[in-house]
């Protein structure tokens, strides 16, 4: 499928500081992603920095989470229909940090991608996220670590890899410091492999 000539509408959902979402409006602005337009941006915590980062530039915010839909089917109901109403092509989880339903997951085949930051299949599944990703890495005396971009599907960080890129683990490093040198990646492979799904160029 190419779409490069087709505006692409993209949701991109978030939990935390969103710097990730800051590199992909970077990108839109910059004009390095020609195709995509940032539709809405959906938090599942409302006190999420990411929710600021969307106002100052513009750009609708909603928070749908437990505060807001306590129970947990209708908040997959709110959040499949709030991803339809506006007609999203392409979904970009961006430090989201909560699990989708079966149902939103077989409405968006291969129109999903998370960025994960770890070099997948190591330090990836339940239980590995945020920090928890980098202390874990450091553990085991790897040398190297990385982030990756992978299509979801409805196991955990097991979708298809769209791309990968390594980072060093330095002597010293702490998790703050490793999470640091993967989040510097994720600022580039992440716009780049949305920019390789407008352009249909992923294989
Ligand atoms: C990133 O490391 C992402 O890979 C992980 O959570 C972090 C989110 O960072 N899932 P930010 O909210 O984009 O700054």
């Amino acid at each position: 499928m190419n779409q490069s000539n087709k505006s692409v509408r993209v949701s991109v959902l978030v939990s935390g500081g969103g710097s990730n979402l800051q590199s992909i409006i970077d990108h839109v602005e910059n004009g390095s992603l020609p195709q995509v337009r940032i539709v809405q941006v959906i938090s599942s915590n409302e006190n999420a920095f990411a929710l600021e980062r969307a106002k100052k530039s513009g750009i609708k915010g909603i928070a749908i989470g437990k505060e807001q839909w306590p129970e947990e089917n209708k908040r997959n109901q709110v959040l499949l229909s709030t991803l339809k109403e506006e007609d999203t092509d392409l979904i970009v989880l961006a430090g989201y940090m909560s699990i989708l339903s079966p149902e939103l997951i077989q409405s968006y085949p291969n129109q999903i991608i998370n960025i994960h930051p770890s070099l997948i299949p190591k330090f990836c599944g339940k239980g590995f996220f945020g920090k928890r990703v980098h202390r874990a890495v450091i553990e085991s005396g790897e040398k190297e670590s990385g982030a990756t971009v992978h299509f979801v599907d409805e196991g955990v960080d097991t979708g298809k890899i769209i791309l990968q890129e390594s980072v060093p683990v330095l002597e010293g490093d702490t998790a703050d410091t490793l999470a640091e040198r993967v989040l510097s990646v994720e600022h580039q492979i992440l716009p780049k492999a949305i920019k390789m799904f407008c352009d249909g160029t992923i294989v």
